[in-house]
């Protein structure tokens, strides 16, 4: 009864409905040490049967590496215990199992022999996790340093805490001269302070902003275009805990963008230089027509592709005329009904030469509206208010105002003033108050000359 005498020997509490799995091992400091006692569960989970195979198996063989086995070995040597020990331990059909063992060096009640008093937890479940989590770490962190867009994410004070190998390089800084800093410390005050309001905006309503477009200057010197989305990151409770910010680099395809455009402009004032020779009239209204939009757009504050979009509208807002008889545009006196369909024909006209090309904004549209009125006495389709673009009613403002300025061969000019009182008869019923406020006050600070002719 050796087995039954050793047993009494040591109390642990050898329990089956023990979560943990718990083995006692005979250690003789030699490899052939043999288990002698052990609860049916860590039999079980490395594939013995309990009483007649597990019982009497080499402990020492059960580790799958040779080098794990010293390694345990050895620590309990030195220590007297070792703890948590994470090793792969060989089932009894080969396969490993991911188990971490506690086990202390204890001596027999006569002193002659030493055995390992262990516990042996199965964490196959927890390295499967594990190993399943790093794997995805890995591929994120592996996705995020080769994407080639600037990645980012900043807490809720807007400092950077982490940033691609792509934002890093671009940056020519090292990622610890990132971590930890706003932008405040890269761009200039201005174009930080807007990443400031944007990054803010995200972390108060939760809602990404997507797809913006933007001019960021480099360290170089030279500007690029962006396209920057920022969202919200959240923690497991939803509570927002910081920003994370992609920026992609649009310069080249903003460079072929505006080469394609300048092209079509380019086309486009071959048209209306053809104007221009047939009909010089109407080509000098159209110039100062956009000179005047220009100016009030700059009042609104708008960017430059939108004044440049005004511009254009502006400079080919009539081109529509160049296939209306120049009897009739010229006519001195009243038109007949007939020849005034005709020349309201042009607005018709102009939006069938252009609404096929492509622009980066409703060209044709803003032409097709620039004789719409607000009250709907305008045509061709008569809208009202709302319905008209911004644009287009800047256009009727600046259209009436050349007009009525500027000589004609069938009448004389009327004159600033004239022009001041009629668009002020007519402010908030056909044009758009504001717009013609504002070209009041253009008016006042050139002393009521025509501030689109340049002194
Ligand atoms: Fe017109
Ligand atoms: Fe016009």
């Amino acid at each position: 009864m050796k087995f039954l005498k050793k047993k009494n020997n040591f109390s642990l509490n050898i329990n089956d409905n023990n979560a943990l799995h718990l083995g006692l091992f005979q250690y003789c400091l030699t490899p052939e040490a043999e288990i002698i006692l052990s609860n049916s569960t860590l039999a079980k989970i490395l594939g013995y049967s309990f009483e007649k195979g597990f019982i009497r198996e080499k402990f020492c063989r059960l580790f799958v590496k040779h080098l794990d086995r010293e390694l345990f070995l050895k620590i309990l040597n030195r220590n007297n215990s070792v703890k948590a020990f994470e090793v792969p331990l060989k089932k009894k059909n080969g396969q490993p199992l991911w188990v971490t063992i506690t086990a202390n060096l204890v001596p027999s009640s006569d002193k002659k022999e030493r055995w390992i008093e262990g516990l042996i937890q199965d964490i196959s479940t927890q390295k499967k996790i594990a190993d399943k989590l790093t794997m995805e770490r890995n591929f994120f962190e592996n996705l995020l340093d080769n994407i080639p867009d600037a990645i980012y994410f900043k807490d809720c004070d807007n400092k950077i805490i982490k940033a691609n190998n792509f934002y890093i390089q671009g940056s020519g800084l090292k990622a610890e001269e990132i971590i930890g800093k706003t932008d405040f410390d890269f761009f200039s005050p201005e174009q930080a302070q807007n990443m400031f309001n944007d990054d803010t905006q995200v972390l108060n309503t939760g809602k990404p902003i997507i797809g913006k477009i933007e001019k960021t200057l480099l360290g170089s010197g030279h500007w690029n275009q962006v396209i920057t989305t920022k969202i919200p990151m959240r923690n497991n409770f939803g509570k927002i805990i910081g920003t994370m910010g992609i920026t992609r680099d649009m310069t080249a395809y903003a460079n072929f963008e505006q080469q394609r455009l300048n092209m079509m402009i380019s086309a486009l004032e071959v048209l209306g230089k053809a104007l221009e020779m047939r009909d010089p009239y109407t080509f000098s209204h159209t110039r100062n027509v956009a000179g005047i939009a220009e100016k009030i757009a700059s009042v609104l504050g708008w960017d430059e592709n939108k004044i440049l979009a005004i511009k254009l509208s502006g400079e080919l807002h009539d081109l529509g005329k160049i296939s209306i008889p120049l009897d009739i545009l010229n006519k001195p006196g009243k038109l007949n009904s007939l020849e005034y369909r005709l020349i309201q024909e042009h607005v018709e006209n102009c939006y069938n030469l252009i609404k096929d090309i492509e622009f980066p904004f409703p060209l044709a549209n803003i032409i097709y509206q620039h004789h719409e009125r607000l009250d709907g006495s305008g045509y061709p389709q008569g809208l009202k208010g709302d319905e008209i673009l911004l644009e287009a009613k800047i256009l009727a403002v600046s259209d009436v105002l050349e007009a009525m300025t500027h000589r004609r061969p069938y009448r004389e000019a009327m004159g600033v003033v004239k022009a001041c009182e009629e668009l002020e008869k007519c402010k908030n019923v056909k044009y758009d108050a504001q717009i013609v406020n504002i070209a009041f006050d253009l008016i006042k600070q050139k002393g009521k000359k025509e501030f689109w002719v340049d002194d």
